[in-house]
């Protein structure tokens, strides 16, 4: 087999790329361990920035996350029992958030791929990457019925997650790794419910953590800060609504609905880089070459971001001849990544009990989180990383 672009992986970043990549004219066979249903139903985050909308539209695969995506115009971080809003549109020249979930885009785009003709294959096994420092790199693996198949081409796109096989295909020597692992994780919920809130809340608490996130308006995604050891059974219906009540309780009288947990899960919360996100004719993009914890809503959209960049690049080579973008797309991509990370950590850092926690670290956290809430050029600059930064400050 022959294509242009190898594109290892059907998540976000694979099938957004092999879309953007179509739309150009360029060939692509995306490879996919998973099954269809598989990919389509795992549950994941649900927040797309205003660039990420803005390029499902521009790229004709947002027509179903307009009818049913919730756009938010503000957030609002809860603390000391009340809620403070940030005005994420009015602070941003009329930037927002839609709330649309990781699993229905990615049925979007695999919709709009075999729509169109290009090929996914699922279930394949054994994946490995080959020849990648000459001009033709080959991807082997097994297919669904077990052949052993080579595909050969001009590039080569990790996009197979933070577990994928296309990272350590980089030698050590060549690849610079920062990581850094959070000492707790998010115990996520979906409920049978309705909304409590218009708006995501950000809560802050001493007990830790929580979240209140939405999916429509009859199903609702909560989360708590939690042991990073925790399992599901750790979390019996009762202790979930307990801890949730007593965590977001305040003078206001906010109280969220209760109602069936149909889904739960702990989510880990890590940081990690690798650098460079490319080596010879491997490019990589999205969870393959970074992780964020889940805090400032970033995995997703850095996935596209990346993928964005790098269909470029491939666009203008393939147009001109032209090397001179995917020359340069690991220091393009990882000036938005360490953005993205750091607003992540911050996030992370201002808003979690830390079990070694000094009384200290207790009224440093509830000052900054005041400062953002009061001062305006500190809540510009929450609002401006939280709904992404412009594409052409890339
Ligand atoms: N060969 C082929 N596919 C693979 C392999 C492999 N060896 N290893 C993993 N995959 C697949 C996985 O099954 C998964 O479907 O690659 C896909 C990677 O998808 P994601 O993990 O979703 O990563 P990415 O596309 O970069 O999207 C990042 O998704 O994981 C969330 O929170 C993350 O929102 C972020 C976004
Ligand atoms: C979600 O809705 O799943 C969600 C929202 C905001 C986050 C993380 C996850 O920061």
């Amino acid at each position: 087999m022959r294509t242009q672009v190898g594109i290892i992986g059907a998540g976000p970043a694979g099938l957004l790329l092999a879309h953007l990549l179509q739309l150009r004219g360029i060939e692509s066979v995306v490879l996919e361990t998973r099954s269809r249903e598989d990919i389509e139903a795992t549950i994941r985050a649900g927040v797309l920035e205003q660039g990420t909308v803005d390029l499902l539209n521009e790229s004709d695969v947002g027509e179903r996350m307009r009818r049913e995506g919730m756009r938010h115009e503000g957030v609002i971080l809860r603390f000391g029992g009340e809620n403070h809003r940030i005005r994420l549109s009015e602070l941003t020249g009329g930037r927002a958030i839609t709330v649309y979930a990781q699993h229905e885009v990615i049925r979007d785009l695999v919709k709009a791929r075999l729509d169109r003709g290009g090929p996914i294959l699922f279930e394949v096994k054994d994946v490995s990457v080959l020849d990648l420092d000459t001009k033709l790199p080959k991807i082997r693996f097994h297919d669904r019925d077990g052949a052993v198949q080579e595909l050969a081409c001009d590039y080569i796109a990790g996009c197979d997650g933070f577990h994928g096989v296309s990272r350590p295909t980089i030698p050590s020597r060549l690849r610079k790794e920062f990581t850094r692992v959070y000492p707790f994780g998010w115990f996520g919920i979906l409920v049978e419910a309705p909304s409590a809130t218009e708006e995501l809340i950000y809560a802050y608490h001493e007990r830790g953590f929580s979240l209140v996130s939405t999916r429509s308006p009859k199903i609702q995604r909560l989360y708590l800060q939690c042991d990073p050891n925790d399992v599901p059974d750790s979390w019996p219906d009762a202790r979930i609504w307990e801890e949730l009540h007593t965590r977001l309780a305040g003078s206001d009288g906010f109280r969220l609905a209760e109602g069936r947990i149909f889904q739960k899960g702990v989510i880990a919360m890590r940081s990690f880089v690798v650098e460079p996100m490319r080596h010879g004719r491997l490019f990589l993009a999205g969870d393959a070459a970074h992780i964020v914890p889940p805090t400032g809503a970033k995995g997703l959209n850095l996935a596209a971001a990346d993928v964005r960049i790098l269909a470029q690049a491939l666009g203008e080579f393939y147009a001109s001849g032209r090397k001179e973008l995917l020359e340069s797309y690991s220091e393009t991509a990882l000036r938005r990544v360490w953005r993205a990370e750091h607003f992540s950590w911050w996030m992370t850092s201002m808003l979690h009990h830390f079990h070694d926690e000094s009384p200290f670290h207790h009224r440093l956290q509830l000052s900054q989180l005041r400062n953002v809430t009061e001062s305006r050029a500190a809540a510009t600059m929450l609002a401006e990383n939280y709904v992404g930064l412009p594409f052409d400050k890339d």
